[in-house]
């Protein structure tokens, strides 16, 4: 098949001020416009001469482009009847015309998917102007008040001596000296006493829920789940087939005694008792027994979530539920995302020690462990004393930073949502009239760049009037103002306020 030059000159652009030569830019296109079927197996390409003298090229670039091309088999010169596309490329084009089918996927990865995954299409920053804050979206601590110059040295400190405890694969349950750190501090802060080695580090506390559910669950399975409550421990263990059990939050927390009536069968119970997570209840100590008396009588167990019990502004914390568990039947997950930052992707679990091992054998399969880099800079941030000062500097912040966002939330926009100072956690609720669709409302503000989360989302069941998370640690005080009249703004755009 002989094509006119033009088909394929049509489809090539070289950039003359580009860092990338021009032989090498020739080369790209050729192969790509392959690839695509473009140019399909048996194609004459145009002699070297009108190519060379249509694209403005020297002899040798182009020689140089197509050497390359031949020696990977793209190309194949035929002595005397000119150069060609590779007989193997044939068909290349119906290929590409072809409609794309989607790929069939696993059960497992279908269940994710159609159970919400816009919630974990991530979040691009590079969307939003430098100074567009995360203002009220939930879940984020104060970037602008981390610690770096201090958080540097520590990693430079590693850093200038790179070695294979550093480099290489790290400990599977994680290094040594951080999980030594992790049981002083909550021995100290949780009154749990462990063992190190009964901890596991984690990449985040999510991860822990993922490798908890393969190693305790089975499709079909019941699990009591919060209602409303973590959307992503949820999610992890509907897609590993599992039965939720949406239980009511009331103002002590969990419902034990729905469970109960409803499925005492169930294998596992998610619970975030020091800080219902959205709501903010603290479980009370009559609620916890109740919870550890069932999952001592019987074969399930129960996951304490703990991400942010450092940060609570009011009365003292009550000890974890894994410090009142005589039974080993407190699986307690706690995460540096809230208390140093998100993106460090650092979690731990303190396991009974009969699930260490099966624990580690499938974290070894999922991913080894996490940068030992950053498990070794945290270590040292917590051994240096670094960690204690800050989490009491961050306390205090966000008290200051939930003041004042609450002052000014009241003032402006008080006719519209109900707002109260939290005792603890990095976000308010902020409650809507039963007419509202929060859900809707959320997606309206995101449009102008105001971040919420609906409550709608963490909900399982309908039972709780509409409502926004306002996360409060990201905004300086001295931006709560502005902030908050942007969001009025923003509501007056929708429409929802006059
Ligand atoms: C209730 C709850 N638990 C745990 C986490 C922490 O997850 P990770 O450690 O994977 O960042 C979050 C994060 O937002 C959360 O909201």
């Amino acid at each position: 098949m002989k094509i006119p030059g033009g088909m394929l000159l049509s489809g090539i652009a070289l950039d003359r001020s580009s860092a990338i030569p021009l032989y090498r830019q020739l080369y790209l296109q050729v192969r790509k416009q392959i690839l695509e079927g473009r140019l399909p197996g048996g194609t004459r390409l145009p002699s070297t001469r009108t190519l060379c003298k249509e694209l403005a090229l020297s002899r040798i670039t182009l020689l140089n482009a197509f050497d390359q091309l031949t020696a990977e088999g793209f190309l194949a010169p035929r002595t005397g009847a000119g150069t060609y596309v590779s007989d193997e490329w044939e068909g290349r084009d119906a290929a590409a015309d072809a409609p794309r089918k989607p790929p069939r996927l696993s059960s497992l990865s279908q269940a994710v998917h159609s159970l919400r995954s816009e919630h974990f299409g991530g979040v691009s920053y590079d969307a939003w102007a430098a100074d567009c804050p995360t203002s009220f979206l939930p879940s984020h601590p104060a970037y602008d008040a981390f610690p770096m110059p201090v958080w540097k040295r520590l990693v430079d400190r590693h850093l200038r001596k790179p070695n294979k405890a550093q480099l290489g694969y790290g400990e599977l349950k994680g290094l040594q000296r951080l999980r030594e750190s992790i049981v002083e501090y909550v021995f100290d802060a949780r009154g749990i006493d462990c063992s190190p080695d009964q901890v596991v580090i984690t990449s985040g506390a999510q991860q822990a829920f993922n490798l908890l559910g393969m190693l305790l669950l089975n499709p079909g399975d019941s699990v009591w789940m919060e209602d409303p409550g973590h959307i992503a421990a949820r999610i992890a263990f509907q897609a590993l087939g599992c039965q939720l059990v949406p239980l009511r939050i009331d103002d002590q927390g969990l419902d034990v005694q729905q469970g109960l009536r409803e499925c005492p069968e169930a294998r596992l119970a998610f619970t975030t008792p020091s800080r219902q997570h959205p709501l903010g209840t603290t479980m009370s100590y009559a609620r916890r027994q109740e919870l550890i008396d069932w999952a001592g009588r019987g074969q399930g167990w129960i996951v304490e979530d703990d991400c942010d019990s450092e940060f609570r502004y009011v009365g003292r914390p009550l000890p974890a539920l894994h410090a009142m568990d005589p039974w080993q039947k407190v699986i307690y997950v706690g995460t540096f995302s809230k208390v140093l930052y998100p993106s460090l992707r650092l979690g731990y679990v303190i396991l009974p020690e009969a699930l260490v091992e099966p624990f580690c054998a499938i974290r070894a399969v999922m991913d080894r462990s996490p940068s030992t880099l950053h498990q070794a800079t945290t270590a040292d941030f917590m051994q240096d004393g670094h960690f204690l000062g800050h989490i009491r500097r961050m306390r205090t912040l966000y008290q200051a930073r939930q003041a004042s966002l609450v002052e000014s939330l009241q003032r402006h926009l008080g006719g519209f949502l109900r707002v109260a100072p939290v005792e603890a956690g990095l976000h308010l609720m902020g409650w809507l009239d039963q007419a509202v669709d929060d859900d809707a409302l959320a997606r309206g503000l995101a449009e102008h760049q105001v971040y919420t989360y609906a409550l709608r989302d963490y909900c399982i069941r309908r039972y709780l009037p509409p409502g926004l998370l306002l996360g409060f640690a990201a905004t300086p005080e001295e931006q709560a103002e502005q902030r908050v009249q942007e969001f009025a703004s923003a509501l007056r755009s929708l429409g929802y306020l006059r």
